[in-house]
């Protein structure tokens, strides 16, 4: 008789409760890779939005941060929304308030509030529209009016600002603690290590990284370039969790984190044992007043229109 791992009872009981309740397994991009593997969907958070909507099953485990668990139930008020851990939050999010946004629209009154998704779900229902890493720069374009307030994020509201100069955008300076970590001295290191490499980072990186990177793109978007890409080797500046998923589906590239791995203590929070649990107690839920999810749910619609 072949006996089975702890894992792999773990991976069972989560497949067997999965089944039996009818629910779909979403994971975000920077998940562990055990996360990863088990769940039926994997992306960024814009693919992530869009498949919350989508999938018919009334049970969503959502294993990623907090804001994207509420993005979820934002889109689809009817279903029920899991996070397997309820302390896996967003630095990034919780540097801007609703107060905060209250204030900004006081002295900014003709502006539009374009807040990115890494915000709370009270931030969202204040804000005209939402946008994600992928859509941003198309989202402020697109947007019928002058002057945009861009919250919470400084260095993907000055690639927005970079890209569409004829807008006038005042910058919320929020930053995300994880991607602060990428600098230029690594990004020049690498460089002349390596010439012929192609640097991906993300938009979340400080600006002068920014500005010498090869490409600027979500972690969806680095997947599609990377596999369209014809560089063999590939330096990543953004949470080290992808490079699991790029190394998977390109085994004859070589995939390389921009420095020191970066990691995001909250995305890596989930673990096995925290899904089969969620599966089991279907908790922690995510509740939302009624009237925060028909605002917010109008910003995050107006993003779709506006790509
Ligand atoms: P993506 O939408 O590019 O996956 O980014 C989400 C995020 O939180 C990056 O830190
Ligand atoms: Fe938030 Fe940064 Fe973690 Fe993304 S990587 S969830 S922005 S702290």
């Amino acid at each position: 008789m072949i006996m089975k791992s702890a894992g792999e009872l773990l991976e069972q009981k989560i497949r067997e409760l999965k089944e039996q309740k009818k629910a779909v397994i979403l994971a975000h991009n920077y998940q562990i890779p055990a996360i990863q593997d088990i769940a039926d969907c994997l992306g960024d958070s814009l693919e992530l939005s869009k498949i919350s909507k989508q999938r018919p099953e009334r049970l969503i485990v959502f294993c990623g941060v907090r804001f994207m668990a509420e993005t979820a139930k934002i889109l689809s008020p009817h279903k029920k929304v899991i996070l397997p851990v309820r302390e896996a939050g967003c630095p990034m999010a919780d540097m801007i308030s609703p107060d905060d946004i209250v204030a900004l629209k006081k002295q900014h009154p003709d502006a539009w509030v374009v807040s990115y998704v890494n915000t709370s779900a009270e931030v969202k229902a204040l804000s005209d529209v939402c946008c994600t890493s992928a859509n941003a720069v198309s989202v402020v374009k697109n947007v019928p009016v002058k002057k945009i307030i861009f919250t919470p994020d400084r260095n993907l509201g000055w690639w927005v600002q970079k890209n569409v100069p004829e807008k006038e955008i005042v910058i919320w300076q929020g930053f995300c603690v994880t991607h602060e970590y990428f600098n230029v001295e690594d990004l020049r290191r690498v460089r002349s290590e390596y010439p012929d490499a192609e640097i991906m980072v993300h938009p979340e990186c400080r600006r002068e990284v920014l500005e010498e990177a090869d490409v600027v793109l979500s972690t969806a978007g680095m997947l599609k370039a990377a596999r369209a890409s014809k560089a063999r080797r590939i330096v990543v500046g953004t949470e080290e969790g992808l490079l699991y998923r790029l190394k998977k589906d390109n085994p004859e590239k070589e995939f390389f984190s921009l420095g020191a791995a970066k990691i995001c203590v909250n995305m890596k929070r989930t673990r096995l044992e925290d899904l089969a649990r969620a599966l089991e107690t279907e908790q922690e839920e995510i509740a939302l007043d009624k009237d925060v999810i028909e605002k917010a749910a109008r910003a995050l619609e107006r993003m779709l229109e506006y790509v």
